[in-house]
């Protein structure tokens, strides 16, 4: 009787379930846990997941799906404390040889020192198209939006809504753009002490392992490939308005700390042709 009770009550929760949240993002039916042997877990019901990284593995997962062109975002709380060493990561790739991919990961710190936000462009397996900023909130005592959108026209990325970066299709003018190869949403949690921090001169304390990182709202609305498919299509010819163009300029103007189109000297021939082109 009980059996048949819990057995009832069980049915009824999932028959709930699958009328409320036919569409609210989750781990479980949307991403699969790639690496990390036990260190990456899926949290709530598969609202959330954690990361972790020790001494020995960090770990990551990816999307189910490959997609071309899309909406995607996560909500991330970042490694507290002395992250110094740690990368947190959530970017698109394709695979295989020239590919393409598009980043944002967040370099960890030393206690009370900023993360660096870190973002780029490859396309046809090129890069150097290196961004960075500093955030204006703390990314480790609460969750935030993290959004890339990817259309045939530009690449805009966003925290909690506010643009940061847009890159666009510059291909009349010689530049690749990625449009051609599907991609993957990966993210991860890694050692990378010999570069992440202050330029490698921080190393990880492994004493404060293990260090973990939180994810939740994984939402994708895109174009997923061998399927029908393609989200809500918003994203489609999505661009800022003059709005979106402001606020960029004050994250831009406030918030950056390295760009590429900036850097002569390590492009003594001239930056790329695109840094001439348009700001936003
Ligand atoms: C760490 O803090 C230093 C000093 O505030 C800063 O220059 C640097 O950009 C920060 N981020 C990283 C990843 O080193």
């Amino acid at each position: 009787m009980a059996i048949f009770s819990n057995f009832a009550v069980l049915s009824v929760l999932v028959v709930l379930a699958s009328f409320t949240a036919p569409s609210a993002a989750n781990f479980y039916r949307d991403a699969e846990i790639t690496w990390g042997d036990g260190r990456a877990n899926i949290l709530d019901g598969g609202r959330g997941l954690s990361l972790s990284l020790d001494q020995y593995s960090g770990s990551g997962f990816q999307s189910k799906n490959e997609y071309l062109f899309g909406r995607f975002d996560v909500q991330l709380k970042l490694v507290p404390g002395n992250s110094a060493g740690t990368v947190t990561t959530f970017f698109l790739s394709s695979q295989g040889e020239g590919h393409d991919e598009i980043d944002f990961e967040f370099l960890g710190n030393s206690s009370g020192e900023p993360y660096t936000v870190h973002t780029n462009v490859y396309a046809q397996g090129k890069g150097n198209k290196e961004q960075q900023f500093h955030l204006w909130f703390d990314p480790t005592a609460a969750f935030h939006t993290y959004s890339i959108v990817w259309n045939p026209q530009r690449i805009i990325f966003l925290v909690d809504n506010s643009p940061m970066r847009v890159f666009h299709n510059h291909e009349s003018l010689g530049v690749p753009f990625p449009k051609n190869q599907p991609m993957r949403v990966h993210c991860s949690l890694w050692n990378a002490d010999d570069w992440a921090t202050q330029g490698g001169r921080v190393k990880t304390d492994w004493s404060k392992a293990p260090f973990v990182a939180y994810y939740r709202n994984f939402k994708i609305d895109g174009c997923a490939v061998g399927t029908s498919s393609c989200g809500s299509r918003s994203w489609q010819n999505q661009e800022l308005d003059g709005k979106g163009r402001n606020r960029m300029r004050w994250v831009q103007q406030k918030h950056m700390v390295y760009n590429y189109c900036a850097d002569v000297q390590r492009f003594p021939q001239g930056t790329s042709v695109e840094c001439r082109r348009s700001r936003f």
